[in-house]
């Protein structure tokens, strides 16, 4: 076990700073690198002929699916519907001739993920798995597999198995785009030559750590934090928040910006950091209003963004994480980063158990 840690105190950090090494591995997997093309293994059904995607899973790897149905919908133009599996497998939902059911694991055994890809096949159901255990429950059911080349993950929080998930499920919306004729060949270069440059950025993401283990010492004193983002920053911010509650036993919630007004900005006041995860694209004004209403209230912003939203936030904030600008395409792989590492520094901060916090099994093999 220590051997295995090496220089890392916990396996978490080990795992975190793995990311752009294996993400690399699963990229190069279904990348064409030199042509900038995707290139999958053969699947047994036509993008072309779908009709919609089914997908369920749970915690973080739903997420990850959340994220998913962004680019299936955007870049493929093909309709997701997405579930936390515990309701999929008994929502009884009725699934379309031609439907491709896509379940998402790290250990591919999850009690609930599983009956959900056992629902999908008995409503005839294309079964499509993206499983980082290959020889698993899950992997062995599905009738087509894509790895995640994360390698195992033992911290209970995951974080290079989520990341692996997003490089996988990426090239897979790029290969329905294609297949579906959502895109063109220019834009399919375009969307994995970003996609190539991950590693790379998702390393600058780590040099933020110094500045977030500073951050992080005084989230250890808080009791609540609130994560706002909006279009694919949305499920991230969910996962920032899902990783805190995790490790560090702070309260968190993760809400799509817009959002705000409808409720959660009852909460806000001087003491709750407000995580805010904004890269500069579409969406980008839109959430640089939501975080001026929570500044007028006095609440402690922490932003999140790239240098071009950096110049563009005319607000003052507790802090801003500044991230290279990049492709709005990658944003939830790199910014995957600092919202781990600020989970991380501020559960080792508060003395918690990373690696085995509290309550949790790693893989939920039971109901
Ligand atoms: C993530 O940090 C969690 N520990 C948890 O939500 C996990 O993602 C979930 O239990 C799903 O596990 P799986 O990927 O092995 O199916």
């Amino acid at each position: 076990f220590l051997i295995e840690k090496g220089a890392f105190r916990h396996f978490m950090a080990k795992e975190m700073h793995e990311q752009p090494e294996v993400v690399a591995h699963t990229l190069a997997h279904y990348l064409d690198m030199a042509n900038e093309t995707v290139q999958l293994p053969e699947l047994p059904f036509d993008f072309a002929k779908l009709e919609r995607i089914s997908i369920a899973a749970c915690g973080t790897a739903y997420y990850a699916g959340l994220i998913a149905k962004y680019w299936f919908e955007r870049y493929a133009r093909l309709p997701v519907e997405i579930d936390v599996a515990s309701e999929f497998r008994y929502r009884e939902a009725p699934l379309p001739a031609n439907g491709l059911a896509i379940v998402i694991s790290q250990s591919g055994e999850t009690a609930d993920t599983l009956a959900s890809l056992r629902y999908a096949g008995q409503e005839k159901q294309h079964l499509l798995a993206v499983v980082n255990v290959p020889t698993s429950t899950i992997a062995r059911e599905a009738h087509a597999v894509l790895p995640t080349l994360a390698g195992p993950e033992i911290g209970v929080a995951s974080t290079k198995a989520f990341t692996c998930q997003l490089a996988t499920l990426a090239a897979l919306a790029v290969a329905a785009g294609r297949a579906r004729g959502a895109i063109s060949a220019e834009e399919e270069r375009a969307l994995v030559h970003a996609l190539v440059e991950v590693p790379r950025l998702m390393n600058r993401a780590l040099d933020l750590g110094p500045d977030i283990e500073h951050l992080a010492r005084s989230f250890a004193k808080t009791k609540d934090v609130l994560y706002l983002g909006r279009g694919t920053s949305f499920p991230l911010a969910m996962e920032g928040a899902l990783k805190l509650k995790e490790i560090s036993y702070i309260h968190a919630e993760g809400y799509a910006a817009g959002e705000l007004k409808h409720g959660p900005i009852a909460l806000i006041d001087e003491n709750m950091p407000v995580v805010v995860i904004a890269p500069h694209d579409a969406v980008f004004e839109k959430t640089m209003s939501n975080m001026q209403e929570v500044a007028a209230r006095g609440g402690r912003v922490i932003l999140i963004t790239d240098e071009a939203g950096a110049k563009h936030a005319a607000l003052e904030t507790e802090a801003t994480l500044v991230l290279p600008d990049m492709n709005p395409f990658i944003t939830p792989l790199v910014y995957a980063i600092p919202v781990q590492l600020l989970a991380y520094h501020t559960a080792v901060a508060m003395g918690t158990d990373v690696d085995q916090p509290r309550n949790l099994a790693k893989s939920v093999t039971v109901e």
